[in-house]
């Protein structure tokens, strides 16, 4: 079964042409990173303008690369939430019209829930088949960080998630503190490798026992550091730091950091393993592409984990394809009249 993934959830448009729920044959992601850079992070606006330009050329792409034509589909899975609602609304109008002109069955995907399915295209893997359940999910992205327990492919719940800030939000507020441009992660974990990551040392929220996160007051005590740092102090403006900070100091500034937020969501999926005993455990979301955070969860697991390549952890078309898949597989289907987006969709 063929389904054309469709995601416009953020900055990002992205469609892929995926076979059974794990063959991916191909995966076009149009980035606006470099629109949205000027203002240091996703203008809503802005982005919802970017999708409308670009989302039939990457559709059209995907099938190209893919080698196939729309009568090889067999049905459109597209996120209809959470996200920002201008950029849903691009990507649903979008699925909604081409389901509608080349009778196509339509799927309504969860972005969140999907990026855990990025997995399941990992060719060392059997996919989402049953005996990989009960399967435990660290979701971590840049609006959401997540613990997910899955029974099956459709039968989640959700074990924690973050209470302010996501893992990816404060690596990219803390990436701005340094002067480093967006989005912050991937320019930390490069920063990181020159640093001392025992530099700083950084409180860890402990939350009663519960599994949720909570990055806010390390994103605050970084700055504390920071302005200690460069002998202020908390009037410090936070956009004179990166001109008075050494080159070490944020090296070890970014290494502390890094490895704290790596030690907190490793040790609850740690925990979460230790209760719920689950069959598989995975990482998913943008801040799984971080190889501190691999290390730091194959430290702490007693688990053998396959990792999703990069370009399927951050977001991407044929996470939406994969769980479209098993949507189609129990005959969920969403009529092109009715698909609704939203904007703070839950689980
Ligand atoms: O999943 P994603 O592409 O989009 C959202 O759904 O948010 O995640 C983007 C987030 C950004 O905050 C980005 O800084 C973070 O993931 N990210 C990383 C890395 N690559 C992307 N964080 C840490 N290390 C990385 N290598
Ligand atoms: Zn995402």
């Amino acid at each position: 079964m063929m389904i054309l993934g469709l995601e416009t959830s953020c900055d990002e448009t992205a469609a892929a042409v995926v076979e059974d729920g794990r063959h991916a044959h191909s995966s076009v992601v149009a980035s606006q990173i470099d629109v949205h850079k000027a203002y240091g992070g996703v203008v809503p606006e802005v982005a919802a303008r970017s999708h409308i330009e670009v989302v039939l050329p990457v559709i059209h792409e995907a099938l190209d690369k893919a080698g196939v034509t729309w009568d090889q589909i067999d049905g459109i899975a597209v996120t209809h939430g959470p996200g920002l609602l201008g950029s849903l609304l691009m990507g649903t109008l979008t699925a909604r019209t081409l389901a509608l002109a080349h009778h196509k069955p339509l799927y309504a995907v969860n972005h969140v829930v999907a990026h855990t399915f990025a997995n399941a295209l990992v060719p060392e893997t059997a996919g989402f088949e049953p005996d990989i359940f009960p399967l435990l999910s660290l979701s971590a992205s840049g609006k959401h960080s997540e613990l997910l327990l899955f029974d099956s492919p459709l039968e989640y719940r959700l074990l924690g998630s973050t209470r302010d800030d996501a893992a990816g939000e404060a690596f990219d507020k803390v990436a701005r503190m340094l002067g480093l441009p967006y989005p912050g992660g991937p320019q930390i974990g490069k920063l990181a490798l020159q640093g001392n990551e025992q530099a700083f040392q950084l409180p860890t929220a402990r939350l009663d026992n519960s599994y949720d996160f909570s990055f806010s007051g390390l994103k605050t005590a970084v700055l504390r550091g920071l302005q200690t740092a460069i002998g202020g102090d908390f009037r410090t403006p936070s956009a004179e730091l990166p001109d008075r900070l050494t080159d070490q100091q944020k090296a070890d500034m970014a290494a502390s950091f890094q490895r704290t937020v790596c030690e907190t969501l490793a040790g609850h999926l740690r925990r979460a393993a230790a209760q719920f005993q689950p069959k598989t455990v995975v990482i998913a979301g943008g801040v799984a592409a971080n190889g501190r955070l691999r290390k730091e969860v194959s430290r702490q697991l007693p688990y053998n984990i396959n990792y999703a390549p990069m370009p399927y952890c951050t977001d991407n078309g044929a996470m939406i394809g994969a769980m479209g898949y098993h949507l189609a597989q129990a005959g969920l289907t969403t009529s092109p009249y009715e698909l609704t987006t939203d904007p703070s969709l839950g689980f």
